[in-house]
This record gives structure tokens, sequence and C-alpha cells, in this order.
């Protein structure tokens, strides 16, 4: 294991039945730092996320964390060190909003004991840096499907954990809730939280993560940080698609821009 790092995964590879997904995955992730992944669809993205967060079991290969086998750690003591905004969620109960950001909670609530002060303090910390307070008390099945997603990302910033995992978090979301939520996984990488992000918008991508990890076909295609790895040409071969890639004061970041017309 590198020195330092939160994460150490070696040779992972994963087959959903004889299928192989993905192919010997090799990185550390360090505390502090703001990753992002990007790749088509279908390539293995949401895989590698589930098997980081302990939801799969690797075929081949390891994870650990903190240099202990990822499989050692309990339920609970895994929920105390990282937190998982899944793409899909099936809420199968009528919870409010308030009662589903409180679960984040749980695992740092003893069996028997009620919630702290200080546990609704940071659930209610959660809601408000998502703007979703005023419905504390709607049931999470009344909610459009933006609100309820900024739910369940309130859900995972009341875990307060070292690493947060953001499976498309941001999805659904408009322009402004999508930057709050990108600027606060930031901070939290800048306090020294580890935070991988799965992202689509390659613009995002490049503007608020540290370091890119690039996929095609269950393979890590490129990494770095991206003025390094989102070049026109990479672009060109993971996504299939022309892209001009330069730098852009107005946002003070790198701006993809695509062929839009009778290039496909
Ligand atoms: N439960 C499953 N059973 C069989 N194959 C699966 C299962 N889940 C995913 N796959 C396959 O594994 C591959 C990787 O899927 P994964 O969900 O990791 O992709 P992804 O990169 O997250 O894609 P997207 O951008 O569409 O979310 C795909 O080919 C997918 O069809
Ligand atoms: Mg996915």
């Amino acid at each position: 294991m590198n020195e330092g790092s939160l994460f150490a995964v070696e040779n992972l590879g994963f087959a959903y039945g004889e299928t192989k997904v993905l192919h010997d995955i090799s990185c550390q992730l360090y505390p502090g730092c703001f990753y992002g992944v990007v790749g088509p669809n279908g390539c293995g993205k949401t895989t590698l996320v589930d098997l980081l967060c302990g939801c799969k079991q690797p075929a081949t290969g390891d994870i650990r964390l903190r240099g202990r086998a990822l499989a050692n750690f309990g339920k609970r003591e895994l929920a105390r060190q990282l937190a998982l905004v899944p793409q899909e969620f099936d809420i199968g109960f009528d919870f409010t909003v308030e009662e589903m950001v409180m679960m984040g909670r749980h695992p740092h609530i003893g069996r028997f004991q009620a919630p702290t002060a200080a546990d609704w303090d940071k659930a209610w910390a959660a809601m408000v840096s998502l703007g979703i307070e005023t419905l504390a008390d709607r049931p999470l099945a009344s909610l459009s499907g933006g609100q309820k997603q900024r739910a369940i990302v309130a859900r995972a910033l009341a875990q307060d954990t070292p690493a947060l995992f953001f499976d498309e978090a941001t999805a659904s979301l408009d322009i402004h809730h999508a930057l709050r939520i990108f600027n606060i996984a930031r901070r939290l990488a800048r306090q020294g939280r580890m935070v991988l992000a799965v992202i689509h918008d390659l613009n995002l991508a490049a503007a608020f993560c540290d370091h890119l990890l690039v996929m095609k076909d269950g393979r890590l295609f490129a990494q770095g940080e991206a003025d390094t790895v989102l070049t026109a040409d990479v672009i060109e071969e993971v996504f299939e698609t022309q892209a001009e890639v330069v730098w852009d004061a107005f946002s003070d970041a790198l701006r993809i821009s695509y062929r839009y017309f009778d290039a496909i």
C-alpha cells in the first residue's frame, strides 16, 4: 500500500456470471482529494463504486481501506468510514425527508440509544446545505426527482464519513443545485475527506475534480489531472465524440465543446 492512501485497489476484477466487466484496475485514493470517474455507459463505473463501498465482492484482486481488507469491515463499521449516494435508489417505505436524512446518523448511534442533539444538528446542517430543510416533513414519495436526489445526498453528508462516493448524484439536478453539491464536495475534500464522484458532464468533472479516472470497457484508460487526461484525442477515443478543449476565463476552468451536428 502506498503511504497515506485511504483506499488501495490492486488488480481488481469483477464479473456478472460469466461476463467480465472490470479488468485489472489498480489505483490509490488519498484523503483530501476529489476524484472524478468518467467513461461511457456500461464501462463499469457503478460496478467499481459498488466494489469500493463493499456492496459487491471482487472476483480477483484486492481492495484495502486504511491497509485492511475491505471484506473484513463490519457493516456498521464500514458505514462510519464511507457514505454512498447510489445511481439508483429504491425507497421501500414512506419515510419523510428528515427521517431519511437521520438514517445517515444510524451508524453513529448506539443500538439502544436515541439520537443526540449533535446527531440532529448534523442532519439539519446537511438539509440546510442542500436547501431541503423546508421539505423536512414531506414524505419522500411526494417529492420531485431532483428533490428526492438532494435528500439522498443529504443523508450521505449527515453520515459524516472520511470517504464519500457519489454515483451520478447530480444527474437530475438543475445547474444551481448541481453546482451547490459539487462545491460542497470540493470543500469536503479540502477539509481532508476523500470524495469520488461518477460524472457524465466532462465540463463539471474537469472543473471540480483534482484527479480523473477515465474508464473504457472495464479498464482504467487514463488517470491524472483534467488538463492532462481530458484531451480531444482521449475524448474521441473513449466517447467516440469530437471535442475541443480550451481554457475558459469565465468559468476559470477547462471548457470542452463538442461537434454537435452530423458528426455521429
Ligand atoms: N446486475 C447485473 N447483471 C449483469 N450485468 C450487469 C449487471 N449490472 C451491470 N451489468 C453490466 O456490467 C457492465 C457495467 O455496468 P455498470 O453499471 O458498472 O456501468 P456504468 O459505467 O455505471 O454505466 P452507466 O454510465 O450507464 O451508469 C455493463 O455492461 C452492464 O450491462
Ligand atoms: Mg452507472
